[in-house]
Parts: structure tokens; sequence; C-alpha cells
């Protein structure tokens, strides 16, 4: 029998958490990590590599290297607090007067956070149609551009960019191509591969996957300066995962892929099966070959499209909020990515001056029956327009 991890498929080495034994107990398991401080040694060195808490922590690593394993990361994975706080390390690692460019339909509270207090500390953030690489080509400025930032598939439309090409818009102009990769997941999507520099993810979506942990985390192509501040940045401002998240993240990453494939899944069946909807008007996934994303999708996505879909209903935003609070097995909930399917009128959450239409209802696919999950939909659809009759 080999011990080779390299043999083994990504899928095989997540179920096993690449595998890891207590050295102590042989327990397969590992233990949870809580110690904030360390043994120095005699000879006053820290030869375990293990210093303070903030910095250093066994469970927080292990979920990294996991991490780092799904998306063929040679800098590895650094975990933060929230996605939130990973995606704003890679802004507020640049420098006062760093251009920056962004896609326009992405996470409703990182487009304001880089609108608002961003700007505000030296940043200039354009906003451009990611999905339009002349545009992006053209908001790109060589020399003074240092971070292109794209979400593909993109909230709530799920938009999709092409990796490849942004990346080589990018690199032209001496950028850096940094991805949020959360509704594609590592099990579809693999942007490093595709020429990425930086891949983040909201970890408390898919990769955790049962709504119970806040995380997120970046994985890297070079070990270099930009990395070692995005680490020093974590320490300093202390947005660390706890090790008790860290352990559940593991436990989730271990069952990423049947849920992932799962989810996506029953993403297209629903997709498919809603486009021919009396009630809804337009559905967006990038699966369906009427998506204006599809074949870039069908290019750079990988055993499927992800798990995320939105309906734009029929009647308006009155009929989609009266949609979403008909549901049974929906669950009328913000966020996505975990076993349960949640449905949101999306434009309720975002406020003035969001880009979401407002008869969208966002759709994240669970692991339910997607006939039970279908079923449901159709007859609140069907009441919500029956009412509006009355
Ligand atoms: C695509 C995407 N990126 C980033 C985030 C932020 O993640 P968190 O809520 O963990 O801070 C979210 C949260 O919904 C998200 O959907």
């Amino acid at each position: 029998m080999s011990r080779d991890p390299a043999r083994w498929s990504k899928r095989s080495l997540a179920a096993q958490a690449l595998g890891r034994v207590d050295p102590l107990t042989r327990a397969i398991v590992p233990p949870i990590h809580v110690a904030t401080t360390y043994l120095r040694d005699e000879d006053n060195r820290y030869s375990s590599g293990y210093v303070y808490g903030r910095p250093d922590n066994a469970t927080v690593r292990e979920a990294e290297a996991v991490i780092a394993m799904l998306e063929e990361a040679p800098a590895g994975a650094l975990l933060f607090s929230s996605g939130m706080a990973a995606a704003t390390a890679l802004f507020q690692a640049l420098e006062p007067g760093d251009h920056v460019v962004a896609s326009k339909v992405m996470y409703w509270a990182l487009r304001n956070w880089l609108a608002g207090e961003a700007t505000r500390w030296g940043l200039t953030v354009t906003f451009v149609e990611t999905d339009n690489l002349d545009a992006l080509a053209a908001a790109v400025q060589a020399g003074r551009t240092r971070l292109v930032w794209i979400e593909t598939p993109s909230n709530p439309l799920w938009t999709i960019t092409d990796i490849a090409a942004a990346a080589a818009i990018a690199h032209r102009a001496g950028a850096r191509l940094a991805v949020d990769s959360t509704a594609a997941s590592p099990v579809h999507t693999r942007p490093l591969a595709l020429g990425a520099d930086i891949v983040m993810h909201a970890a408390t979506k898919v990769l955790n996957g049962h709504s119970d942990v806040v995380a997120g985390v970046l994985a890297g192509r070079a070990q270099d300066p930009y990395w070692e501040k995005l680490a020093a940045i974590r320490r300093q401002h202390g947005a660390i995962l706890g090790p008790f998240e860290a352990f559940l993240l593991i436990r989730g990453l271990r069952t990423l892929h049947l849920r992932a494939a799962a989810q996506a899944r029953g993403a297209m069946a629903l997709a498919e099966r809603l486009a021919a909807h009396p009630r809804v008007a337009r559905v967006l996934y990038p699966g369906l070959p009427q998506h204006p994303g599809h074949d870039v999708a069908a290019r750079q996505m990988e055993g499927g499209f992800g798990y995320m879909l939105s309906i734009q209903v029929s009647g308006g935003e009155a009929a989609a909020i009266a949609t979403a609070a008909r549901v049974g097995l929906w669950k009328r909930a913000t966020s996505l990515g975990g076993v349960e399917s949640l449905i949101e009128h999306r434009a309720s959450i975002e406020g003035p001056g969001t880009p979401c239409p407002p008869d969208l209802l966002r759709l994240s696919t669970g692991i339910e029956d997607p006939d039970d999950l279908y079923a449901d939909l159709d007859e609140a659809l069907t009441g919500a327009h029956a009412a509006d009759k009355v």
C-alpha cells in the first residue's frame, strides 16, 4: 500500500482531513488544541514553532492545510475570523494611493466597504462589469492598479467572469488577481490553476456547510512579501479563527465533495424546472445554456455550476416577498452554502443603491430532495400569485 498522499485524489484526502493521526493516542480525529501559549525550550528557543495562540494554533493550521490542498495553493492558506476579515485583509495590505478594480456585482457588504472605508483610507476603487473583458481591460491602469478583485459566480446575479482572461489582463498591468470563489467552491473551480494569484472563500458557506461557523480563508500562489503582509495583518489585527470553529470546519471539509456535488445537482434540477414555471420571469443560473456566462462557466467550472441560483418572480417585488413568506421546507434566511436550503429577498437586505433587481429571490440549494424543494417553491409561487388576485 502506498503511503504517498500525492497518489490520492483531493476527494480522498479531504474525506480523511489529510489522514492526520494524533501521535499520542493514535486517534484518527486529532484533538482540538485550545492552549493560548506554549513552553519555551531550555535553550530559550521555540523549537515546536508554536509561540502564542494568536498567530499559532495547530487545529487552525490543520484546517488551513486541507484548504491549501483543495486549492493546490503553493503558499498555503490563511484562515480568518470571517469572510469579510479575509477579503478586507487583501485591500489593507495595499498602500494608500493604490488603485484597485472590482466587480460591480459582488457580495454587497464588501462592495460597501470598498466604496466607503477603503476609499476614505486612500484606495482608489473602480467598479466595473468584470464579465465584460474589454471594460475590465479599460479599467486597469498599468503600473498603478495593484489588485483586481472578481467574484465568480457573483452574488446575487451569478455573473461569470473569465478567470484566465482576467488574470492575463491584471498581470499585463502588473496587478494581482484575487477571486472570491465562495459560490463555486474548490470542487467546481480552481482559480489558482486558471492563473489567479489568490483565492478567497467565505468558509462560513459551503466549505463548512452546516451554518454553524463564521470563517474566511485566503489561499495563495506565491509566498512573497504581499503574502507575508497578509499573515502579518491577521496576526496584528487579531482576526483569527478559534480552535473549535477550525475543528468544525475540518469536519465540514470531510464531506465537502459529496455536499457540493449534491447541491450543484439540486440547483441544476431546480433551475431547469423553474425556467418553465409560469410565475417565474427569469432564472439566473450559470448551468443554464441561456445564462450569458454559460460558455465561460462550462469552460472554467468542473463537475457542476454550484449551489446558488436566483429567480425573478412575475408580478415584481411584492410577489417575490409574498413567495418567500409562503415557503415551508425552504428557510427564509440570509447566507448560503449550508445543507439546508435558504431563500431570501435579496434587495431587502442590500438596501438602496443595490444592483439587485427588486423582484429577485436568491436561492441557496441544500441537500434536501430536489423534488420536495421544487414542490415547496411551486406552491409558494402559485399561492402568492393566487393571493394577489383575491
Ligand atoms: C460571496 C461572499 N463573499 C464574502 C462573504 C463574507 O463572508 P462572511 O459573512 O463570513 O464575513 C459572503 C457572505 O455572505 C459571501 O456571500
